[in-house]
């Protein structure tokens, strides 16, 4: 599965475009009657589901509903929360990643993951960005000038670098909240992910650091696959191509952004969206 994961990255067509519009049908998670329960709570109920590759996708719901949870079932970190039951299929990169022989580890490479509350780790900014492919590496030794070029391409994607190219030593917890939270995407790039997850990125951030991290997962987009869960509609209406409407575990609508929201399929969908409940 590692070489899988790893090697079937598609290369991105070579001439710039201008258009907006995703380029690619294609399909970078599948879901098949997903169901998952905590103990004897069901929180997800036979959820199928396409997210396509290269676009990014909101997953959309009052609080409770099981956007969370479902984010957590493509990297399989849910499995760190206790007494959970996972049934269906999950196909990742033409893998059911919930087959016993999947390794987490190589998992988790393939699929980052972007957490509420920025959490670097209280050492460098250098070392943060680090971190994941010292633990990942397949062989040490790598010199220190691949490893500084590894940390200026890091930083660079995600408009980072000028601000903190002269204190590469400092503290990564010295940092703003927006530059934390940049870094911690930062550290996921050198494991070439495909797939990225961010869990309410910024909703440990002021209103200027939102914009400053949907800009960046703007740029994002294309280059990987981003689902991001968000209960703020403004943010899913900006930031996504496709929007994923979740109610009690289970998935009501999946639409593109704009159709979701503006001729919502199923009623339930346009309570949500006009504010009735959650
Ligand atoms: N670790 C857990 N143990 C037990 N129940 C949980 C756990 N995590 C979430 N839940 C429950 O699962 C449901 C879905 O939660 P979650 O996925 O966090 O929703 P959301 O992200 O949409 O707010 C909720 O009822 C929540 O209380
Ligand atoms: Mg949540």
């Amino acid at each position: 599965m590692a070489v899988d994961l790893m090697e079937t990255k598609t290369q991105k067509p070579e001439v710039e475009t201008l258009v907006t519009e995703p380029q690619t049908q294609e399909v970078s998670i599948t879901t098949r009657d997903l169901s998952l329960w905590y103990g004897d709570f069901q929180a997800l109920e036979n959820v199928t589901l396409n997210i396509r590759k290269g676009i990014i996708t909101s997953l959309i719901g009052p609080s409770g509903c099981g956007k969370t949870t479902l984010l957590r079932c493509f990297n399989r970190i849910n499995e760190r929360y206790g007494n959970v039951t996972t049934t269906g299929e999950i196909r990742i990169l033409d893998k059911n990643i919930l087959d016993p022989d999947v390794s987490t580890r190589q998992l988790r490479k393939s699929v980052g993951m972007v957490f509420q509350r920025p959490n670097p780790l209280p050492i460098s900014i250098y070392d943060n960005v680090l971190f994941g492919s010292n633990i990942h590496a397949a062989h040490k030794g790598i010199s220190r000038s691949v490893r500084d070029q590894i940390v200026e391409e890091a930083l660079v994607e995600v408009d980072l670098w000028d601000s903190v190219k002269d204190r590469l030593k400092q503290r990564a917890t010295w940092l703003t909240l927006e530059q934390q939270q940049k870094l911690c995407i930062a550290r996921l790039l050198p494991l070439k992910p495909e797939i990225i997850l961010m869990d309410e990125p910024c909703s440990a951030l002021d209103a200027e650091g939102t914009e400053k991290i949907e800009n960046l997962i703007e740029r994002l987009r294309e280059e990987f696959t981003v689902v991001i869960v968000t209960h703020n509609m403004a943010q899913a209406r900006r930031a996504s191509d496709e929007c994923v409407f979740m109610l009690l575990g289970e998935i009501i609508e999946h639409r593109p952004t704009a159709d979701l929201f503006m001729t919502p399929e199923n009623e339930k969908t346009e309570m949500y969206i006009q504010g009735r409940y959650g």
